[in-house]
């Protein structure tokens, strides 16, 4: 086996001073740290170089990019969603893909719970109306909503679904999710299993935590959106797409949809001047959840080490199926 020092391994964007510490030490590590996009001229030509790709989740891994990629055997990605990525292509050319679940399971919950509750009591549009002077004029804000005894609705009840349950019953909410797959522990988690339908008619609070792949793209569109209560919101953590921005934007604009808290939009960033911006219902933060300092390193160290043991040829410790 090769000594790790002989193998090149990219990073396509910042990453953390702990990765890089760590590759560094142990690898020979091609990698663009000043700021702005890396040139294309440049990219290419680590591309071709490389053993190993740290994906800072900026790249679309298709095969156009695979094909100047030929030394590459593993491709470790900094997120836990992987909807960049053409899995099926990596495998055809012996790539492994390895990404980074569990750690940021805290982190997305803390974040969708916050969203929760930013829904009900309208924080950040509170703070938005005192930063604009408007408590000054003793202008009113208008009155939230109890978390206690309403539903919170779960679509997508994997590690992240599940970390958001004993917040939401902190809050003294019950919990019904939908899955592909009904799990075996409802009785265990105090939460009941049911349709999509049935979901979107009875939760007052939809937080989507869902991959996003072709079923689930679009999934939140002008149908589903007629399926929820006009005092409900829609809560979206996961990604973007699975979410009709226009079919939103006409729902809570019309007064079909009580409020909206994104971390995810379609496109990222959301342009400043985009329409869902103007209205009062709606907080959208840049795509943060799993934006903490300790996570952000556990993540960045979980992908050196998807990097490493991908390189000497051992299972990866995180690595899509
Ligand atoms: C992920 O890891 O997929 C999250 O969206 C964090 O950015």
């Amino acid at each position: 086996m090769k000594d790790l020092r002989e193998y090149k391994v990219m990073a396509t964007g910042k990453i953390r001073q702990v990765a890089m510490d760590a590759l560094q030490e142990q690898v020979q590590l091609l990698s663009w740290q000043q700021g702005g996009r890396m040139p294309k001229e440049q990219f290419d030509e680590w591309l071709a170089q490389a053993d190993a790709i740290y994906s800072t989740g900026n790249i679309r891994v298709d095969e156009a990019l695979l094909a100047k990629a030929p030394r590459v055997k593993v491709i470790a990605q900094a997120s836990v969603g992987y909807d960049n990525i053409d899995v099926e292509a990596c495998r055809d050319r012996g790539i492994v893909v390895g990404h980074t679940p569990g750690v940021l399971v805290d982190a997305v919950a803390d974040l969708a719970y916050g969203l929760v509750l930013d829904s009900a009591r309208h924080i950040v549009r509170g703070s938005e109306h005192v930063k604009s002077g408007l408590w000054g004029q003793r202008k009113g804000l208008g009155f939230g909503t109890d978390l206690a005894g309403k539903t919170l609705g779960i679509i997508g009840m994997g590690d992240i679904g599940s970390a958001l349950v004993p917040r939401a019953k902190a809050s003294k909410m019950q919990v019904i999710y939908h899955n592909r797959h009904q799990r075996t522990d409802d009785a265990q988690l105090d939460v009941t299993y049911v349709s999509q339908e049935e979901l979107l008619r009875q939760a007052d609070f939809v937080v989507l935590t869902v991959t996003l792949n072709p079923s689930t793209r679009g999934l939140i569109n002008r149908e589903t959106l007629a399926l929820m209560k006009p005092t409900a919101s829609l809560i979206n953590v996961a990604r973007g797409p699975i979410v009709d921005m226009e079919a939103l934007y006409e729902a809570l604009a019309q007064g079909r949809l009580a409020c909206a808290a994104l971390d995810v939009t379609d496109p990222e960033p959301l342009p400043g001047e985009h329409k869902l911006l103007t209205l009062p219902n709606v907080t959208v933060t840049p795509h943060i959840a799993a934006s903490t300092v300790e996570t952000r390193d556990a993540m960045a160290l979980l992908t050196v080490e998807n990097i490493l043991k991908g390189l000497a040829g051992e299972a990866l410790p995180a690595q899509v199926k």
